[in-house]
């Protein structure tokens, strides 16, 4: 099969690799029919996730057909049509018994396209099969679908349920990419007070407020500080969520929250960020770090299905899964391109 593999930083090709074999009897192999490009392969193809190898096969996200499962698998057939999630689980360790699939102690957690062979792929071996996809319901698109394998979950759970967003909040959402925009999209089930966007791109902006920010701040050439103080009667946010995986993501997220504010940091860091605690210390803020569960998946579905949450608006670019490559460059150029999700697809 052809699959997209990572050589090291700065390195990947859409190259021919063995198919993947059963080697678990809970395992399934599924055929892709969609698959994504996320924030996150961007870092490993920066180098800023060790874990992962040269050679491995990238991708998290999918809906795919089951074409063979293992002997062991309870739920899913041949040709059923299935959500991969990014989040493996084995659901019966201490973790996984509290819904936090994300820190399976049995291999589990993200391991697809980080310490396996990932989605990116005509075909992917998806171990804990039973506990690790989601059947689509009728009426949910594919593309929908492919939405729920990890941003809309990732902003939902890492942002707005960890950053605890209530009723007439005002929430600062740090860095306005898909899983920015998924963290915009969950606080607003909550009826924050204001949902304030800060991007350096203006295009992420201008999406940003597609999607339901009320304010929106260039912090390239605005001050986000003295907005969110303007805002807040000099306060600052009841909750800060930080959707970009650098440093200065973070520590503006942190000066953003008002004392007793929470900051809730969703992105993935490959550099240490300074805490002032010199500054910190009296303000009784809640700083939260996560990987995504992917627990809140079934409630996620259920709103697309009943067209509260609209996944369809990040689609932004399609491709066949063969142009991979090109869409890596579009999604990497996305001040440019305006890409949001490029969505890749099986040809027939
Ligand atoms: N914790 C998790 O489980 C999890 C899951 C998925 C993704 N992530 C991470 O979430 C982050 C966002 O993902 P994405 O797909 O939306 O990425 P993205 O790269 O598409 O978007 C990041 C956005 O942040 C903006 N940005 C960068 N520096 C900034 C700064 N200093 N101030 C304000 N904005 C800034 C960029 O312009 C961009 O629009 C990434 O770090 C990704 O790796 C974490
Ligand atoms: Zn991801
Ligand atoms: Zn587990």
């Amino acid at each position: 099969m052809r699959a997209l593999v990572y050589h090291g930083p700065g390195q990947k090709a859409w190259e021919e690799v063995p198919d993947p074999e059963i080697t678990d009897d809970g395992d399934v192999i599924v055929q892709v029919d969609a698959t994504t490009i996320c924030g996150t392969d961007l870092h490993i193809l920066k180098g800023d996730v060790p874990a992962v190898q040269p050679g491995r096969v990238l991708g998290h996200e999918a809906v795919g057909t089951v074409w063979e499962a293992g002997d062991g698998v309870r739920r899913l057939c041949q040709g059923d049509r299935v959500l991969v999630s990014c989040i493996s689980g084995c659901g019966s360790c201490r973790y996984c018994r509290e819904a936090r699939y994300g820190q399976c102690t049995e291999f589990g957690g993200w391991i697809l396209g980080r310490k396996i062979n990932g989605t990116q792929a005509e075909f992917v071996r998806v171990p804990y099969a039973d506990t690790s996809t989601f059947r689509i319901p009728g009426g949910v698109s594919d593309e929908e679908a492919l939405m729920l394998a990890d941003i809309l979950p990732t902003g939902y759970e890492v942002g707005v349920l960890a950053g605890g967003v209530r009723p007439g909040d005002v929430v600062a959402v740090v860095g306005a990419g898909p899983v920015g925009l998924s963290a915009i999209t969950g606080a607003r089930l909550y009826s924050p007070g204001h949902i304030v966007a800060i991007d350096l791109s203006g295009t992420r902006l201008e999406a940003a407020g597609q999607f339901g920010a009320d304010v929106t701040v260039n912090n390239s050439r605005e001050d986000a500080l003295g907005v969110i103080k303007d805002l807040t009667g000099r306060l600052g946010a009841d909750v800060a969520i930080e959707a970009a995986g650098v440093p200065a993501s973070f520590e503006l997220a942190v000066k953003l929250a008002r004392p007793g504010g929470r900051i809730a940091s969703i992105g993935v860091h490959g550099q240490a960020a300074a805490l002032h605690l010199e500054e910190q210390w009296a303000r009784d803020i809640t700083i939260t770090t996560g990987l995504v569960d992917t627990s809140s998946t079934p409630t996620l579905m259920r709103l697309i299905t009943t067209g509260q949450i609209d996944a369809s608006r990040f689609i932004t670019h399609h491709f066949d899964l063969d142009d991979i490559v090109q869409a890596y460059d579009v999604f990497a150029r996305a001040a440019d391109t305006k890409a949001l999700k490029v969505v890749l697809t099986r040809g027939e």
